[in-house]
Order: C-alpha cells, then structure tokens, then sequence
C-alpha cells in the first residue's frame, strides 16, 4: 500500500498565518502537522508516500526534504492551483500506479491512529473504504449514510438537514478503482473534482464501499482555534510535565505544565501554563501566558494576561509607550487582535 498525502490547498481560514507559511506546517506541541500526519502514516507500515505541493512547495520540502528522517520516503507531487481532492488523485496516478492507497489530508490530525482500520481495508480490499466520526452537528462536514448492511449507501456534502451523524474524516482508503471514478467526474458546484461525487459513483456502478468509525480524537486543523484546541490535546499526554529543548533558559519563572519550550527561548520572570508551546530562539519576558502557540522567534515582553493566543515567526508583542499613546499596533492583512481598552 503506498500513501497520498494532500499538501497544498489555499489555507484561507488560517490567515494570517497562511500568508507567510503553509497551515501543513503550523506547530502542534512543536512539531509541523504534516510530521504528525506522516508518522501516522509511517505508523500502518507504509512508507511510500506521494505528497501534493501547491505554493509552498519549496517551505514544505525544506521541513519534510526526503522523509528519511520520519521513516517514509516522499515523493513531492505539484499542483498549480486548488482544484479539489480528487484531482490530487489523478496527478498523483503516475506516483501511484494500480496499488492500493490511504489518502490523507495533510491538516488533519488523528493522533489515536487508524492502525485497526487499515488493517480492515487491507483484509477486505473494498473500492472505497472512507474514515468516519460521529459528530453533534453533520452540517459542516462531508455525511455518509448507511445501509442496512453497513455498506455506504449515499456521500452528501454539508447536508442541510442530515440524516446520520457519521462525518468523514480526512482519511480514506481506496483500491485503483478509484481511478475509474476520478476519471468519470466532471467539477462540483465549487468548481472542484469533488472526491464525495468519485465516491458517490462508485456506490452507483455497485463497487463495494465501507465506512469504518474512528473512535478516538479527530481534528481538521482548519482554523486557528482548532489548533489550539489540538495543541491542547496533544499536550494533555504529557501530563503536567514541562519539556525544555537544548539550550533553552527558563530564570525567576513559574510554568504550569503541560508546556513544551523549544531549544535555545528564554524565558525569565514569568508565569506561563498550562498549555503553552513555545518554538525555538523566543524571548518571553514578564509575561504572564495560558493556552496558546508562539511560533520560532517570537518576542513577548511585559504583557500580563495572554491566552488564547498563536504568535507568529519572529512577532513582537509589547507595551506601548504609555507617555504618547495606548496602544500602538502594526498590523497584517486578516490579524486579530483583541484589546482590553
Ligand atoms: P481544505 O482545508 O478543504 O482546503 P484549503 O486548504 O483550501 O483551506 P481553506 O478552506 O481554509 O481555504 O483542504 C483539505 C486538505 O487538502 C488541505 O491539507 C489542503 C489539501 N488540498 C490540496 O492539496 N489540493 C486541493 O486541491 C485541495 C482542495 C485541498
């Protein structure tokens, strides 16, 4: 079985971060989501790994580079633009030839694995095999209804009114099928090749398609607050442990674990935790930090009640000259910023 994983995408909900980086290499307790997402690859004992590469390419390649270091070996797959899942399928037909595949989105995270489901697929080989989890409200996802048999019967895209609670997750195993039904497709409404409608069809050409529930904890860490809320679970394994990184200078400070600092930050007289990650190479100073992200570089000076929070590459956050003005902001496209007055 080789793994296709889908690596490019416009990232609009993660702005302003997207702007400067791929939402594939946000930190997540300090390591890229992309590296999650291929040592859960890594971890069904594929190696062979084809990733899609929109505009980040080359960002991605210099974190990634060949794989070895994660225990896969990637093969980068270009797209120009966006144009839906299963188009990340056909452009990768060459990489993958008629073999079996999982196909996994590069953003979403199942940190519990899908080892059991794999293994499902593998013993009955089915056209399409898709990933689901049971959520409160369908609406925003992709919903899989059910027949008596347990076969899925019918894919609806972000139904108004649902008629099952099972929404699919970013994993799904396919057999070279799948390729039939990519090519039969025309673009969706969005103007994508949806990979719901090469599903869909399959079920229509009476091909054997399953669902398989994932049970454990799902994220699609499309938007910022889901990955702090995914930081947040992947600390809680820590337990209330604080992980320092080489070179790393923690000095008249309190830090609430679970926390994870990266190599070579200082950190002096402050309070932070829980639940903090911190890259590597930032100055925290007087700060007072719960619950967020800071990313490699970051400064944060003088600032006493801050949760919540993703700070960028190399940002600075600081008092203003309390003698001029109250606040003195430079700001990005699509920033947020929320200010007590
Ligand atoms: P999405 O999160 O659905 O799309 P997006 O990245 O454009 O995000 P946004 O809605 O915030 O603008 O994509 C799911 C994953 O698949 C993500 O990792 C990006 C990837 N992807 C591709 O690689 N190629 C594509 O054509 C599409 C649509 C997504």
């Amino acid at each position: 079985m080789k793994a296709l994983v889908l690596s490019g995408g416009s990232g609009t909900r993660l702005r302003p971060f997207s702007y400067s980086m791929p939402k594939q290499l946000i930190p997540i307790a300090n390591k890229p989501v992309l590296e999650h997402v291929l040592e859960n690859i890594r971890d069904l004992g594929v190696t062979e790994v084809g990733v899609i590469v929109g505009g980040w390419a080359a960002e991605i390649a210099g974190v990634i580079g060949d794989g070895s270091r994660l225990g896969v070996r990637v093969t980068y797959i270009p797209q120009d633009r966006p144009l839906g899942l299963a188009h990340c399928v056909e452009l990768a037909r060459p990489f993958l030839g008629d073999e079996d595949f999982v196909m996994y989105l590069g953003d979403n995270m199942l940190p519990d694995g899908v080892e059991a489901i794999a293994e499902e697929f593998r013993t009955g080989r089915p056209a399409a095999q898709v990933v689901v989890h049971r959520v409160a409200d369908p609406r925003a996802f992709g919903v899989v209804e059910l027949g008596r048999d347990g076969a899925v019967r019918r894919l609806v895209e972000k139904p108004a009114r649902p008629r099952s609670d099972l929404a699919m997750v970013g994993v799904y195993f396919f057999t070279a099928r799948i390729h039939d039904a990519v090519a039969a497709i025309r673009p969706g409404a969005r103007g994508e090749l949806e990979i719901t409608d090469a599903i869909q069809w399959l079920v229509d050409q009476g091909s054997a398609v399953r669902a398989s529930e994932y049970r454990g904890y799902w994220k699609d860490t499309g938007r910022a607050e889901d990955v702090l809320e995914c930081n947040r679970r992947l600390l809680a394994e820590l337990g209330d442990r604080v992980v320092l990184g080489p070179g790393a200078r923690v000095v008249r400070s309190v830090i609430e674990g679970p926390a994870i600092i990266g190599a070579n930050t200082l950190i002096e007289d402050c309070h932070l935790g829980p639940d903090v990650s911190i890259g590597q190479d930032c100055v925290l100073r007087r700060t007072r930090l719960a619950d967020s992200i800071v990313l490699d570089g970051a400064t944060i000076s003088e600032v006493p009640g801050l949760y919540g929070s993703m700070i960028g590459r190399s940002a600075v956050v600081m008092p203003a000259d309390r003698e001029k003005v109250q606040h003195r902001l430079l700001v990005g496209d699509h920033t947020r910023v929320e200010l007590v007055a």
